[in-house]
């Protein structure tokens, strides 16, 4: 402990060393008062009767367009797949140009630089200076406009119909009781139960930008037993859910479809956000949120979508081998080291950790700054879930197991033998060497770099992956990486 401490106090003056000035001076002057700490907080209202009648008019809303599923109230059907499918794999082009993709130079025309910050080219009309995506008054088409805008939106339907059903199911099978005993109250059931509406809608946009043949609501295999492990999971789906689509956003093809579905994503990170809240961890430990590849994306869906319905659109992407970590540090324990072997409920990569441990050794209930993960707005972990140069434990599947939908999809990679595990985490892509010690199995140890000084890459729920080799590659060409993927998984880091 206390060489840690000297050891973070070093880094922390190195830091202050190396931090520029601020860009403007700080007030030197203000005459507000300081302190706004109340004399007394009596007397607290106690009735609550009529207000002030507030000038106001009749109306109401015109009718707006349907939604493609009512709110979900209720249990739905749930559990494992044990059919024969009649579809296999992902769906393919009749024709595939290339093997794979090979690098390119800069685009040509990708030369503007503007070091004066003055105009360089004239203005379409006052007020609207030169550039831009449909600025020019051409008429939105809200409509995907290629194989990739359709895949893209259909797999980020997907996403939005399992959490549709997964918030409500949570809410279904836990009762007002075992929300309590997590610490979430009568109104957080209402603030999830909202969340399924908004996916509701979510769904209704883009169905609409598919057209018929987008896909429908699937049955769902849940892993979860209590409530923390509901939330747990939930923080985890809704970080690849929100993940996917800021991997794929800035590529459409059409920005209307963009620039919708960026309105529905923000809605997206303030559920993961509030999810993590729930689970008394920090909020947001990062200052960027991750991008990852859509078979990124489905690889860690389709292990939950257990069937369906016949004639439901099938998607194109890739669905690479499970990677677990096998000492994943489990967020219920107020001493994370103290985390057992697969303390996960199962072996799917998203699983939650098990939230049935001793209450001696959980943090739920503690009332001690830094050691409760009692659901708040934001927690100090004196024990951090994990940290730079941890020994990771990985084991990972060998392809060709049946996946997601009737088992419909089989899981596959193009890459050679493990060799590097790469961390994705903000902005940026890590690797660190893989010691292999069996078969399927090794070990690597948790990376340090910083995103910019000051800034930790790898915290909150990040990605990993086991490669064939280190490719350099940034958030725009992250995709570049995946014939390079042995498998997939996802970290607890805090
Ligand atoms: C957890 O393990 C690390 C690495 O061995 C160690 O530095 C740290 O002190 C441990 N945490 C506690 C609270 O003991
Ligand atoms: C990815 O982009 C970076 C520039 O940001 C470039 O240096 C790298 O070569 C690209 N990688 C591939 C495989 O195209
Ligand atoms: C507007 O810009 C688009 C490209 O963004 C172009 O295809 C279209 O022809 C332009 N329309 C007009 C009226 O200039
Ligand atoms: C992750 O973020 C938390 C909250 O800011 C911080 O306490 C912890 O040290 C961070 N972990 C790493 C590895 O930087
Ligand atoms: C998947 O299973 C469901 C439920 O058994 C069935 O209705 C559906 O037809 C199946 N779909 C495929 C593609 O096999
Ligand atoms: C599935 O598609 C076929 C062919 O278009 C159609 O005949 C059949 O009715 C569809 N089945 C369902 C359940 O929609
Ligand atoms: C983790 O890897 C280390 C180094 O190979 C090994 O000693 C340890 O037993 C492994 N632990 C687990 C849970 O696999
Ligand atoms: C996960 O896999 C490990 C290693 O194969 C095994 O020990 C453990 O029992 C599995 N967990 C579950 C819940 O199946
Ligand atoms: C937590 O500790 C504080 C300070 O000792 C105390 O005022 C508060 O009542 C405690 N809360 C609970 C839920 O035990
Ligand atoms: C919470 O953590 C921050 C650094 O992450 C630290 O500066 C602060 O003192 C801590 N606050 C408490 C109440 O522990
Ligand atoms: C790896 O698998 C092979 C063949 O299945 C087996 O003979 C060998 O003992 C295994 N090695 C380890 C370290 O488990
Ligand atoms: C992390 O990302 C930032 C922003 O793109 C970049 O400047 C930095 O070089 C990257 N760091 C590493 C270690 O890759």
């Amino acid at each position: 402990m206390l060489s840690r401490t000297l050891c973070a106090s070093t880094l922390l003056s190195a830091l202050a060393r190396a931090a520029p000035a601020p860009q403007v001076p700080g007030y030197t002057d203000a005459d507000f008062p300081i302190s706004d700490v109340p004399d007394s907080i009596e007397p607290i209202p106690s009735s609550f009767g009529r207000d002030l009648q507030v000038p106001a008019i009749e109306t109401s809303a015109s009718s707006a367009y349907p939604r493609v599923s009512s709110d979900l109230t209720g249990q739905t059907s749930h559990g494992p797949y044990f059919g024969t499918p009649t579809a296999t794999g992902a769906i393919m082009a009749d024709t595939t140009l290339a093997q794979s993709i090979s690098p390119h130079p800069p685009n040509p025309t990708a030369t503007y630089y503007n070091a004066e910050g003055v105009l360089l080219n004239p203005a379409l009309a006052p007020y609207v200076p030169n550039g831009g995506l449909g600025t020019n008054g051409t008429e939105p088409r809200y409509q995907v406009e290629s194989d990739f805008d359709f895949e893209s939106i259909a797999l980020g339907l997907y996403q939005e119909w399992i959490e549709l059903d997964l918030f409500n199911n949570g809410l279904a099978v836990f009762s007002e009781s075992d929300f309590l005993a997590a610490g979430l109250t009568a109104e957080d059931r209402a603030y999830i139960s909202f969340m399924a509406h908004q996916e509701s809608g979510h769904a209704t946009l883009l169905t609409n930008m598919l057209g018929e043949a987008a896909p429908v609501q699937c049955t769902y295999n849940y892993p979860y037993t209590t409530v923390r492990e509901f939330i747990d999971f939930n923080q985890k789906l809704t970080r690849w859910g929100e993940s996917g689509v800021w991997g794929f956003l800035a590529h459409l093809d059409s920005r209307e479809v963009a620039n919708l579905l960026s309105q529905s994503i923000a809605t997206e990170a303030r559920q993961q956000m509030s999810f993590r809240q729930m689970l008394g961890l920090h909020p947001m430990p990062v200052w960027f949120e991750t991008g990852i590849p859509q078979s990124w994306q489905w690889t860690y869906l389709a292990p939950y979508i257990s069937s369906c319905p016949m004639n439901q659109t099938r998607l194109a992407w890739q669905n690479f081998p499970g990677l677990i970590i096998a000492n994943q540090p489990n967020p219920n324990r107020f001493s994370p080291n103290d985390t057992t072997p697969y303390e996960i409920v199962g072996n799917r990569t998203s699983d939650p950790s098990i939230s049935d441990i001793p209450n001696d050794e959980s943090c739920v209930n503690v009332n001690v700054t830094g050691y409760s993960c009692g659901p708040a707005i934001a927690r100090n972990r004196s024990e951090p879930l994990s940290f730079p140069g941890k020994l990771v434990n990985l084991t990972w599947e060998s392809p060709g197991m049946p996946v997601g939908p009737n088992n419909s999809y089989v899981t596959s990679t193009a890459a050679g033998a493990p060799t590097y595990v790469a961390w994705v985490a903000q902005l940026n892509l890590t690797y660190t060497p893989l010691t292999v010690t069996g078969n399927n199995t090794g070990y690597t140890y948790q990376p340090a770099s910083e995103v910019y000084q000051g800034d930790p890459a790898l915290n909150g729920t990040a990605f990993v992956a086991l490669t064939d080799s280190d490719p350099y590659l940034t958030p725009f060409n992250l995709s570049m990486i995946n014939p390079h993927v042995v498998a997939l998984g996802v970290y607890q880091a805090g």
